[in-house]
């Protein structure tokens, strides 16, 4: 989606013409709609033709003629329609005969990009008196916005989505050296359970905050936006599991819960923020990391929604961290659980 020397981040709603000519995505990140000529994309899609050493190929497979790395050729089939400044955080569009209309979730506003039009132009819809911004709310738009990285590539929500939680990738980041890729965290808790990152290099969630705008977005912005960013981060709260029946521990979960306090589970991940806030090996570490790496005991709120797991992402599920990752007993006792009992564990885990 992205122009070859502008980000379009965060695409996030999609709507058809009725005819399915006319493909709308609006881009939550820019503040941006793009209107895509779908005839006219296939089109250069088949034709797509490639100069190799001064010879004209037509290939019909655009894989094959690698076009997944020649961002050009989709600009001339889709026109950029900024939003006017007042209108931030474009989400869900629709298309309704001739005219677009597009909702923008942090202005609160409605827009309408008329199709018929030589020159495509989004006009902002009034609702009505808006109400301002919470200090949390501001915060909320700096975390979505990439207006506050380097050429709109991306927001802290790009590898945060769903309130500040996890795209479930591994990503390589400069802040514990390179070539050690780690799993995005979820940042529910962060400033309760200092330091931050799986090996602790930030002391603190406002330390990695302005950390993270400068080496990851690559941006310098006044203290006002890590500070917003802090109060919206400091503001999110759990979501109950969808294993707990009626709010309770499940049956399974409930024996899952005496498991997890006989093995020992509890030492390190002690119930209400479920970690010590220490580091350990308990021999996760593989073969990007060091060998004398000690990775700090992760809280467990919430794992239900966070997969995969461990520092590297390496387990897909909760129960290959206590199975085929934890093969010599070194992360609690586990070897010599039942299959059976390992499920109510990891029905206990899943239940935070
Ligand atoms: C390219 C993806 C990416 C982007 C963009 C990104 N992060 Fe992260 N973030 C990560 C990864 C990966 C980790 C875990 C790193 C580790 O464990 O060493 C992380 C960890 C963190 C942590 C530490 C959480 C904890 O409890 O240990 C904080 C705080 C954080 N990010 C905030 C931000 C903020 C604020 C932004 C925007 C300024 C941002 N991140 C942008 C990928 C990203
Ligand atoms: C000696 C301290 C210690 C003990 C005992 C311990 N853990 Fe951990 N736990 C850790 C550390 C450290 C990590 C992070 C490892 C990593 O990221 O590679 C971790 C990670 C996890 C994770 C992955 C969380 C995530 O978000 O990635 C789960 C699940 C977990 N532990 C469950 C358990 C269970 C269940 C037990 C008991 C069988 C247990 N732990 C015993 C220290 C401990």
């Amino acid at each position: 989606m992205d122009d070859p020397d502008k980000g379009a981040a965060n695409p996030w709603g999609l709507a058809w013409s009725a005819d399915s000519q006319t493909l709308v995505t609006t881009h939550a990140g820019t503040h941006a709609v793009y209107v895509t000529h779908f005839p006219e994309l296939l089109d250069q899609l088949s034709h797509h033709r490639r100069k190799s050493s001064g010879i004209q190929e037509i290939h019909s497979d655009p894989l094959a003629a690698g076009l997944t790395n020649e961002l050009p050729f989709i600009l001339n089939s889709r026109r950029h329609v900024a939003l006017p400044k007042t209108d931030l955080g474009p989400r869900a569009a629709m298309v309704v005969g001739q005219k677009v209309y597009v909702a923008n979730y942090f202005s609160d506003t409605l827009d309408v990009i008329d199709l018929a039009a030589r020159r495509l132009a989004a006009v902002s819809l009034p609702l009505g008196p808006k109400p301002g911004m919470s200090l949390v709310r501001q915060g909320e738009f700096y975390f979505n916005d990439a207006g506050i990285g380097r050429e709109g590539w991306q927001s802290c929500y790009s590898c945060h989505p769903g309130d500040g939680r996890t795209d479930g990738l591994n990503w390589d980041l400069i802040n514990d050296g390179i070539g050690n890729p780690k799993n995005t965290r979820s940042l529910l808790l962060s400033y309760q359970t200092p330091p931050a990152m799986s090996l602790g290099v930030r002391a603190t969630a406002e330390i990695a905050v302005r950390a993270g705008i400068k080496g990851t977005l690559f941006s310098d912005q006044p203290e006002a936006v890590p500070a917003a960013i802090d109060a919206y981060l400091r503001s999110l709260k759990p979501v109950p599991s969808p294993w707990l029946v009626n709010g309770d521990l499940s049956p399974a979960a409930g024996r899952g819960q005496r498991i997890f306090q006989e093995v020992g589970c509890a030492r390190c991940h002690p119930p209400g923020l479920f970690t010590n806030l220490r580091a350990y090996n308990v021999g996760t570490g593989r073969s990007f990391d060091q060998p004398t790496d000690k990775f700090y005991t992760p809280t467990l709120v919430e794992i239900w929604r966070t997969a995969p797991y461990l520092h590297d992402g390496s387990a897909a599920t909760v129960r290959e961290v206590l199975t085929t990752r934890n093969p010599r007993d070194q992360h609690g006792v586990t070897s010599d659980l039942s299959a059976e009992e390992v499920d109510d564990l990891c029905a206990y885990l899943l239940s935070l």
